[in-house]
Formats: structure tokens, C-alpha cells, sequence
């Protein structure tokens, strides 16, 4: 395996053999991340994939039976070659994941194309599957008993998931009441040893940082760099879906800021390859009391972050030091695109924007709609501009979130001050009526007026 990549320091950028690679994941020099590298890539060699033939490939394995074809992410094995055995891979049949129109907001923010990537429409119902099926068959190979992961919820989910189809035992820890309860339940369903800690999401990183370091248990949060392969591949998704033209922008949410990463060094390696022509500006949205990348970005240029608290109710972006952020600063620098913050109410709309197009996501997901506004207002995306955006969870994960917005308990009234039209637009309470047709009749006239 270490003729075909290598693990390169994002920090320093010494490169090591993946046999190398252990603990918490981290640089024993300058602590930063490791990415995964194609030596063979770069010049035009043998070892150089053809991109005429991976795309008719790519395409012909969409109809085969194996389920290591039919995997939207290892139907681009050739692009992770990160396994020295195909069979060790484990696979819930992830990606292939819809790209929808959104023609509502199109119309009102007077954009020709905007579409949505679900990637909530993975088998855990979030796209942290397509990482974890790269991860978790990395695991299964190099023999791990155990798996664990830190989590806002979707990683714990996922984690516990193809933990379970592997075989191998998982322990996640998570911040206690911090987590919406559907991605518990997962968790607790997929057979996870399940521990909920008095902290936040960073202290939970913390404590798992100590314990990686004391017992043999294989780490899974995304400093983890074979989920990044994974989760890269949507990007191919993507050009794939758009007949390998790409977007002129790709948006998406930022918490840990690994998906912002992945997302780039697909595009980025897509270019590299030939695959494609060029590569979007790739543009991250941070909630406003969640925002360490947007102020890194505004007041130290990237080359520094400082911790914040975060708060916010999209739970799952609820994340104040996160460990991605010197990748994420590289793409969004490589690509051209940029940082934006939104507050709770804009989240809180754009969600019901998205769910009126008859999709809906979760609130972290609705990050990049309420940013792309921003984006047109400042003219950095162009009316005649092609937009993707990445939905990163799907609508039922948190239901309550939802509930409570349209029943007009979830903002404060300081919050939802300035945006009051539009949340009066965008709400849409449920009416307990009497069981007569008379009522039901009543109500249907109200609606129509
Ligand atoms: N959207 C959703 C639904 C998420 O679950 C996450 C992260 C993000 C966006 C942010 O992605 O971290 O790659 O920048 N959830 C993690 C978890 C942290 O533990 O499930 P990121």
C-alpha cells in the first residue's frame, strides 16, 4: 500500500507511511492533520487514472449487483485506493445521493440555477456515511476491536452503524442534552456503547484525545484522514450529476470544517486528474454564535483560530475549536470562495424554505441557503452564477427543532425581531380541529384566502 499513497502533514508536510499512523492522528512535530496523498497522480505516468475511462466506469458500475459497484463512494475506488484487500470493505450501500432543484428560492433570489446535494439521504441519514464506509473498512483491515468517535450526533450515528455491520464494537461519547434525541436514538439502536458527558462537543474531543492515547481503541472523528476520502466523493457525485461541468460555487455548513476540506480535495483532485476543467469557489457558512473559521478568516487572515464557546441551536455545527480548520482555510483560499455567518433566525427560515420545496433537511443544513443569501446581496454569487448546495442532514433527525419553529416557541422575540415578516411567511402551525367534515371544510377555506 505505501507505493500507492502516503499521509502528508498539512502542517509541516512531512509525509509518513500509513503504518505510521496511530493515536490521535495528529503530527508528532507540529500536531497538526495528516491528508492522504496519490504520489503516482502527479506526473503523467502509468499509475495516472484515465479520465475518459473512470468516468464510462464510474457510470457502468451504477448497474452492477455488487454492492461495493452500486456504493456511490466505492464505485470511485479508483480515486481511494486506500485498502490493500476490496473485500474488506464495508458498505450500506451510501451516496448516490439526490441533486434536487430548489425552483422557490431560485425565483426569489433570482438565480438561474440553484440545486441542493442531499446528503441527507444516506443510510443514517447524514453524509458523515460516506466517510465512515472509507474509515470503518480501513478499520476492519488493520484488525480494530474497537471504534470511537467525539459527536454533535450524525457521527455517532453513522459511526455506530457500520461499526455494527462490521463487526467491531464502538463507543461514542457525546455532550449530555447537546444532541438532538433521533441521533441518539441511533446511536443507542446500532448497538453503540453510548456515554453522554457533562461538557460540550470540544471537551468531549478532549477526553477521547486522552483515551486513544491509553487504550487500543481506533479514533473515527474526521482528524481521521481516510473519512475525508470518503466524503470527498460527493464531489465527484457532483460533476458527475451536472455532466462533469461543476458549479461555479458549492456552499456548505462549517463545524468541524472536515466536509468544507474533503469537498475541495475532490474537486481540487478532479482538476488535477483531468476529470474536470476547473473547480468551484467553495464557500463555508458558519452560525453566528458558532463562528471560530469567520473570525479566523476576519481578523487573523487565516493563519490563526481562537477557540469560542458556540452556541446555537443547529446542535449538530455546535462546535467552537475545530480540528479541520487549516484544511478548510486552504480550500477556501485554493478555490476562491468565502466565509459568511448566519444568525438563529436565518437558519431557522431558511430550514422552512427548504422543507417547502417538499425536501426538507435538518438546521445545520440549512446554513448554506441563509449564507447564499448573504452571498447575492454582497454580489459575490451572480444572478446568472450556478449554485450547489450541500444539505448535510436529513429533515427527521430533529424534529423537535422543527416543531418548536413552526408552532412559534423556538426563537426569542429579540432574535426573531427582524426577520418577523419572514418568519410569519414561513411558519406553518398545526390546527387541532373537531372530527366533523364541517371543520375540516371551515378550515380549507381559511387556507385558500
Ligand atoms: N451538518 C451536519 C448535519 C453535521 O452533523 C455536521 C457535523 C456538519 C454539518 C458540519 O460538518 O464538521 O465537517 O464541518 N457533525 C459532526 C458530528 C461534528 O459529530 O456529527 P463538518
Amino acid at each position: 500500500m505505501n507505493e500507492v499513497y502516503q499521509l502528508r502533514c498539512t502542517g509541516c508536510a512531512q509525509e509518513i507511511a500509513p503504518s505510521a499512523l496511530h493515536g490521535n492522528f495528529r503530527c508528532e512535530h507540529c500536531n497538526e492533520l495528516y491528508e492522504v496523498q496519490y504520489p503516482g497522480w502527479s506526473g503523467p505516468g502509468q499509475k495516472r487514472p484515465n479520465p475518459g475511462a473512470l468516468r464510462w466506469l464510474w457510470r457502468e458500475r451504477r448497474l452492477s449487483l455488487e454492492l461495493a459497484d452500486r456504493s456511490g463512494v466505492w464505485r470511485f475506488r479508483e480515486m481511494l485506493p486506500i485498502l490493500g484487500s476490496w473485500d474488506n470493505i464495508v458498505s450500506l450501500n451510501e451516496g448516490n445521493t439526490p441533486l434536487y432543484d430548489l425552483p422557490q428560492s431560485a425565483k426569489r433570489l433570482k438565480l438561474s440555477q440553484l440545486r441542493a446535494k442531499h446528503q441527507g439521504m444516506n443510510p443514517t441519514g447524514s453524509f458523515k456515511d460516506t466517510g465512515m464506509t472509507a474509515a470503518i473498512s480501513v478499520a476492519r483491515e488493520q484488525g480494530a476491536a474497537w471504534v470511537a468517535c467525539a459527536s454533535t450526533g450524525n457521527t455517532s450515528a453513522s459511526m455506530a452503524a457500520y461499526a455494527a455491520r462490521a463487526g467491531i464494537r464502538s463507543v461514542v461519547l457525546l455532550p449530555e442534552g447537546e444532541i438532538s434525541w433521533g441521533k441518539l436514538a441511533q446511536a443507542m439502536d446500532y448497538g453503540a456503547l453510548t456515554l453522554q458527558m457533562g461538557t460540550d462537543f470540544d471537551g468531549c474531543v478532549r477526553v477521547l484525545s486522552e483515551v486513544v492515547d491509553r487504550a487500543p481503541v481506533y479514533l473515527l472523528n474526521s482528524v481521521n484522514p481516510y473519512r475525508l476520502e470518503g466524503q470527498k466523493t460527493s464531489a465527484f457525485e457532483i460533476a458527475e450529476q451536472l455532466e462533469w461541468q461543476v458549479p461555479d460555487h458549492l456552499i456548505v455548513p462549517g463545524g468541524n470544517l472536515a466536509n468544507s476540506s474533503a469537498l475541495g480535495k475532490g474537486f481540487l483532485e478532479m482538476k488535477q486528474l483531468g476529470l474536470t476543467a476547473r473547480v468551484p469557489r467553495i464557500s463555508v457558512i458558519q452560525a453566528e454564535g458558532a463562528n471560530p473559521l469567520v473570525r479566523a478568516m476576519r481578523e487573523f487572515g487565516g493563519e490563526k483560530l481562537e477557540r469560542v464557546e458556540a452556541h446555537t441551536r443547529a446542535s449538530a455545527i455546535r462546535i467552537g475549536n475545530p480540528a479541520s480548520w487549516r484544511k478548510a482555510v486552504h480550500v477556501i483560499q485554493e478555490t476562491g470562495g468565502w466565509v459568511e455567518q448566519v444568525s438563529e433566525a436565518e437558519i431557522a427560515i431558511a430550514k422552512s424554505e427548504i422543507g417547502a420545496e417538499g425536501i426538507g433537511c435538518e438546521p445545520a443544513s440549512a446554513v448554506p441557503l441563509a449564507g447564499l443569501k448573504k452571498l447575492v446581496q454582497q454580489g459575490k454569487v451572480g444572478h446568472e452564477d450556478s449554485v450547489v448546495l450541500i444539505l448535510t442532514g436529513h429533515a427527521l433527525k430533529d424534529s423537535d427543532y422543527t416543531l418548536r419553529f413552526h408552532r412559534g416557541e423556538l426563537l426569542t422575540d429579540r432574535e426573531s425581531a427582524a426577520l418577523a415578516p419572514e418568519i410569519e411567511r414561513t411558519r406553518r402551525n398545526s390546527i387541532k380541529v373537531e372530527a366533523s367534515s364541517e371543520s375540516v371544510l371551515r378550515e380549507l377555506e381559511r387556507a385558500r384566502r
